[in-house]
């Protein structure tokens, strides 16, 4: 048993340095070249012996001390920091044609110059930044929104081949970035584990890597073997102007993990034959991974080609096809939306696809549904669209059973049996009973979600109670429910029904008249037209006496949705409820925002739309930033569109509007109309 010491004496001292870069030596044998030296125990008992030297005298244990990989105290939390450099993301391709875009642009941004371009896999993990100081690793951040991330070093000191310190010869400041994940092999390890321990297993690599990363408690992580390959040196910080090549070199000449299969292709034919000898064989690896990436190698040229403010331009990815499964479709459910559509569900025999277990998809409409002739009983190709939501793609006709029948069109309501109705303009089968029990838990859902009234607690299992039990007839009862009385449903104790019922006080104060317009659910009044329709006529009152010329001279409401604010206004049941929601002590107005008078506000009176994914903004700022100043915020693009404010994977709104010969913008051009620095 070692004695405390205030001050370790010089044999301690040199017995812990030695300790160290033994153990150092045999971790990075292990991780980095795969051998071993020593047995595992002899591994252990060192180690064990260096933290019993640290638990003695804590000054000796600095931040690179290998004790550290095997976790520290759990955190309370991970503190937000930010990017010194955004961490951007990288454009998507998902065929050859493509591909040859991608080249023929870069080829036009370099002058006709041809690139040579490292191909790479696509890890499908977890994106970090790794920041070295003195040689030490200092911080380790995850991507977040690409401006700022979670702080997760002490989570990423666990991962045995990521060197805690660099050698000598390697810049003393450096931040690389890469991608943790994790084996197949090692999911199946844990997922040994759980099993034994009757727990859930964990459905796919990425996802658990997410999860192991975001744990509290270090000590957790280091018993799960993450890996980590680094792609990208972030230029500067006295590292070597290089290639992308020579880049990765370096950085495994400084004992970083970097993957073995990088080709370097002098032109695309070359590139393309590479993304498509992978789309077959990453089924060989053991980790896995999504698709390609493709680099221009030269530093040059990448500066030449600079970025937008979502993408590098000399980067793109090739995205391998999505995965195709069979599986049998048990039976075709009918589910009832909020506005009372109908729409078909497939209950599928669960499949693995893409990473979860697919049990359900979506049949959109019943013409759909006819088109594709799908039949209970059949074998049907399901894929995900976007990589997240399941589709059935077609019945496989060989295997057709003989027994199988078309499904019926519903000609009742299959939760209230009234008879359905089909609208003449569009492909929608609806049950139009307003009471239907089906439709209206969708209203309440709708109407207590984030975007509308936003009451906490309002979830799906206790809905079902509230319509089941009949205490909730529509929207405005819910304001009258109270402690008593919820403590009375399954699954609510006296905390939970207070938090409620407070939840409901708070929504009366917090939410105004654009939240309860949208919290409706009138058809075609998504959030931005509620907002503008509240913003307009100032209170419902104003709303409610207004005629369809005076609607349809507001901005971005066309007659459909002037008509359809007219019909639900014209229904005596709406105007009943929207009585009893003020007598409740409701907002139901909206002041009016203040407009930034300014000489030189380019956003005055100018229409602008928002599309894709953003990353310096949120949907709800960049539209309270163009109204602010005067501007619009419109839902669709058309002549009248003066701006395209485009982030990333802009789809068919950004076609449309280079079309039209709209103007597009970056997020970053946008700051820059706000005359705010970028
Ligand atoms: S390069 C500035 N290389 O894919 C360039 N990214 O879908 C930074 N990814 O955010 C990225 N493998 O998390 C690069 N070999 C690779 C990659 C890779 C996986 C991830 C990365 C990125 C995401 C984009």
């Amino acid at each position: 048993m070692l004695k405390k010491h205030p001050e370790p004496d010089s044999d301690c001292v040199a017995r812990h340095k030695a300790l160290k870069a033994d153990v150092e030596h045999h971790n990075r044998l292990y991780y980095v070249e795969a051998r071993t030296e020593i047995s595992d125990q002899e591994f252990d008992a060192r180690l064990r012996e260096l933290a019993d030297l640290e638990a003695a005298w804590p000054a000796l244990q600095t931040p690179d001390s290998p004790t550290l990989r095997v976790g520290g105290a759990p955190l309370e939390g991970f503190k937000t920091v930010v990017h010194r450099v955004p961490m951007l993301s990288i454009d998507n391709t998902y065929s050859e044609s493509e591909l040859r875009d991608f080249d023929a642009r870069v080829q036009r941004g370099l002058d006709g110059d041809t690139p040579t371009y490292m191909v790479e896999l696509k890890l499908d993990g977890v994106a970090i930044a790794l920041r070295y100081e003195n040689h030490i690793l200092q911080q380790a951040l995850t991507r977040g929104d690409g401006v700022q991330g979670d702080d997760v070093t002490q989570n990423v000191r666990t991962i045995g081949s990521i060197p805690l310190r660099l050698p000598p010869h390697a810049p003393p400041t450096l931040e690389v970035r890469g991608e943790i994940f994790m084996t197949v092999d090692e999911l199946k390890r844990l997922n040994k584990i759980r099993e034994a321990a009757g727990e859930e297993p964990y459905r796919n690599p990425r996802n658990t890597t997410a999860g192991t990363l975001k744990l509290l408690d270090s000590r957790e992580v280091a018993k799960r073997n993450l890996s980590i390959y680094l792609y990208h040196v972030v230029p500067g910080d006295g590292f070597p102007s290089a290639t992308h090549g020579e880049a990765l070199a370096l950085l495994k000449a400084y004992g970083l993990p970097v993957n073995e299969h990088v080709e370097a292709c002098n032109d695309i034919d070359a590139v393309i034959k590479t993304c498509m000898k992978w789309t077959t064989r990453r089924f060989e690896l053991d980790y896995e991974i999504d698709g390609m990436v493709i680099k221009v190698d030269d530093p040059g040229q990448r500066d030449r080609l600079g970025a937008t403010s979502k993408a590098p331009r000399w980067v793109i990815a090739y995205k391998f096809p999505a995965e195709v499964r069979q599986t049998r479709l048990l039976d075709i459910t009918v589910q009832v939306g909020k506005s009372g559509a109908l729409t078909p569900v497939a209950e599928l025999e669960p499949v693995p696809l893409a990473g979860t277990i697919v049990k359900r998809a979506s049949l959109y409409n019943f013409e759909d549904l006819a088109k594709k002739d799908l039949r209970v009983g059949d074998l049907v190709e399901v894929q995900k669209a976007g990589e997240i939501i399941p589709q059935v793609l077609r019945f496989v006709p060989e295997e057709r059973l003989e027994t199988a029948v078309p499904f019926p069109i519903p000609t009742a309501c299959p939760e209230c049996t009234t008879p359905t109705h089909k609208d003449p303009d569009d492909a929608i089968l609806r049950c139009v009973n307003l009471a239907c029990p089906a439709q209206l838990k969708e209203r309440l859902a709708h109407f207590s979600s984030r975007k509308a009234m936003d009451i906490e607690g309002m979830g799906p299992a206790l809905i079902e109670q509230l319509v089941a039990r009949e205490l909730v007839r529509d929207p405005a009862d819910l304001f009258g429910l109270d402690t008593p009385r919820l403590m009375g449903l399954e699954r609510m104790g006296e905390k939970s029904a207070a938090n409620l019922v407070q939840a409901l006080e708070d929504c009366k104060k917090q939410r105004s008249l654009k939240h309860l317009l949208f919290g409706l659910g009138i058809r075609h009044v998504g959030n931005s037209t509620a907002e503008t329709l509240a913003q307009k006529f100032g209170s419902i009152e104003a709303l409610m006496e207004a005629d369809a010329p005076t609607l349809e001279a507001v901005e971005d409401v066309g007659v459909i949705v002037a008509q359809s604010v007219l019909d639900f206004f014209d229904t005596p049941a709406n105007q009943k409820l929207v009585l009893r929601l003020r007598d409740c002590g409701l907002c139901l107005t909206e002041v009016q925002p203040v407009i930034i008078e300014d000489g030189d506000n380019p956003i005055a009176g100018k229409v602008f739309v928002v599309t894709g994914k953003l990353s310096r903004f949120t949907r709800d700022e960049i539209h309270s930033h163009i109204k602010e100043r005067g501007g619009k915020a419109a839902g669709s693009v058309s002549k009248k569109t003066d701006y395209l404010v485009a982030g990333e994977k802009a789809g068919s709104k950004l076609k449309k509007a280079t079309a039209l010969g709209v103007t597009i913008l970056t997020e970053e051009d946008f700051q820059q109309l706000l005359g705010e620095p970028v």
